[in-house]
């Protein structure tokens, strides 16, 4: 049985402090993954960027494309933060007993005007078949349109779970799930589950965060899930739980 996991860089940086990781998580979802790959479970990995990725990519303004000198110190700095982090993750992974393997996403995808265009699902399906364990990330990619854009783990997250059949999607956050409030109000509750219509009918009006980052993961879990994919939100605490699918405090991701 095939889960993907993105580990969302909330979890495994330090948000408030550039290019630093946040090592004990790194090594509860290494432990978890090692238990369940040792009791059959395939896995692909995708890690963010975090503290990692977003101040290179944000300080060149990555996003919006170009291709002078800059841009090209930019991406070039953006993919050397990058490959850091992954390989602080697959490390870790290594030493706890887990085949890792790092896969350059810059490598085996491209975007066009933003999105992802181009991604070699046939790598990792060979891979899985000789039960390696890829390890992708979000990355600066060559975009055909901006010269340079960002590609999300939670893009890269919900494509390979379709493109693989994956049984179980599982995104890691640093907050612990989706909240009926932005998870730092007072009065905020975790919502045990979340739909595309529950979303878009309650959403805004009762104040779920959906700006930004958490919009774009939401809309990628809702279009695994109508794929038949169960998708879990939720903290590093419980991920054994989200991949095996029992009960505890995450979001369910309903279609
Ligand atoms: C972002 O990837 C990668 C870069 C900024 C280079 P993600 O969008 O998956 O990262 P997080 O999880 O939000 O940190």
């Amino acid at each position: 049985m095939l889960a993907v996991v993105k580990l969302g860089g909330s979890a495994i940086t330090n948000k408030a402090k550039p290019y630093t990781v946040r090592r004990e998580n790194i090594v509860k979802a290494s432990k978890t993954i090692s238990k369940l790959y040792s009791e059959g479970w395939e896995f692909v990995l995708i890690h963010g960027g975090g503290s990692f990725g977003h101040p290179t990519a944000a300080k060149y303004r990555l996003q919006e494309g170009g291709l002078e000198p800059e841009k090209l110190r930019g991406y070039a700095e953006t993919r050397y933060w990058m490959t850091k982090l992954n390989t602080y993750v697959v490390k870790t992974l290594l030493v706890y007993g887990v085949p890792a393997v790092s896969i350059q996403t810059s490598a085996v995808a491209y975007n066009a005007n933003g999105k992802m265009a181009r991604f070699d699902y046939e790598i990792i399906r060979e891979m899985l078949s000789r039960r390696l364990v890829p390890v992708l990330y979000g990355d600066a990619v060559l975009d055909t349109i901006r010269g340079f854009s960002i590609l999300s783990g939670d893009t890269i997250a919900s494509r390979v779970a379709i493109h693989l059949g994956a049984e179980i999607l599982v995104y890691v956050m640093g907050s612990g799930g989706v909240y009926s409030r932005p998870p730092e109000s007072p009065d905020a509750t975790l919502l045990r589950e979340i739909s595309r219509k529950s979303f878009l009918t309650v959403g805004e009006a009762s104040g779920i965060d959906v700006t930004g980052g958490l919009r774009e993961k939401l809309e990628e879990a809702f279009a695994a899930a109508e794929k038949g994919i169960k998708v879990n939100i939720g903290g590093i605490s419980f991920l054994e739980e989200m991949i095996l699918g029992v009960e505890a405090p995450y979001t369910r991701v309903l279609p």
